[in-house]
């Protein structure tokens, strides 16, 4: 049954502050846990807003959604980096930062090994997600497997046209990520799904109106503490 609890804000600014605040309430009511992070230009104006309000986060280990393949842990755009300089540096913290695939050339046995960690080491507390434009979650593109674990993904090409922007050309995106699956994702204590802007618009009314294996959320919708925060009209 869907349990999910939808919380209408004004603008990202105010989603934004919201959602640092449910993240960081639920961090501390677990402070043995890990906590769950995610990337992308939503996500940036939470890791501020954190930051702002002076959260000190204490959990041992934080656990990234995703991972492009085959870019350096130091490339700009990497994961790995977006959230060091993001979340652990913004705030002082100075955990373990577990990301999909980094520290192994084998990116197959990088992917197996996180699973294998985030398991043992969860469940993570609070996992923060967004949505892409064409329905994915984290880099779970439309048709991937409700049960699916962490794994090496195709990305879809709508997603590759999408984070061109962060990218010198198109063609410099990677056709190729290791993400955490949506079974993996569904083993998180609480989730927070943060979607901004009319451009969401269509993928977000599309999982929640016709939910199936074409649209990755409909895997989370049955989750028991599941969270969006969103400044559309749905
Ligand atoms: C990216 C990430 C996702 C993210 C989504 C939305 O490709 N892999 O985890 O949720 O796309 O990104 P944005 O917030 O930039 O729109």
């Amino acid at each position: 049954m869907c349990q999910l609890k939808t919380i209408k804000v004004q603008s990202r600014e105010e989603g934004s502050r919201l959602a640092a605040k449910l993240f960081a309430d639920l961090a501390e009511q677990n402070p043995d846990k890990p906590v769950g992070l995610a990337t992308g230009s939503t996500m940036a104006g939470v890791y501020s807003a954190l930051a702002d309000m002076g959260f000190r986060p204490t959990c041992p280990h934080a656990f990234a959604l995703d991972e492009y393949a085959g870019l350096p842990q130091t490339h700009e755009n990497s994961y790995f980096r977006e959230l060091s300089e993001k979340f652990a540096h913004a705030t002082g913290w100075t955990g373990a930062l577990h990301v999909p695939g980094v520290g192994y050339e084998d990116v197959e046995a990088g992917a197996e090994a996180f699973e294998e960690t985030i398991t043992a080491l969860g469940p993570v507390s609070v996992q923060l997600l967004g949505l892409g434009s064409n329905g994915h979650i984290a880099f779970n593109e439309p048709g991937s497997a409700f049960d699916s674990v962490t794994r090496v993904v195709e990305l879809h090409p709508q997603t590759r046209a999408d984070n061109a922007r962060f990218f010198a050309s198109a063609d410099q995106v990677p056709t190729n990520a290791v993400t955490q699956g949506l079974a993996t994702i569904n083993r998180a204590s609480a989730l927070l799904l943060l979607v901004f802007g009319e451009g969401k618009r269509p993928a977000l009314l599309q999982a929640l109106s016709d939910p199936g294996p074409m649209t990755p959320l409909a895997a989370l919708l049955d989750h028991p503490n599941l969270t969006l925060i969103t400044d559309l009209d749905i």
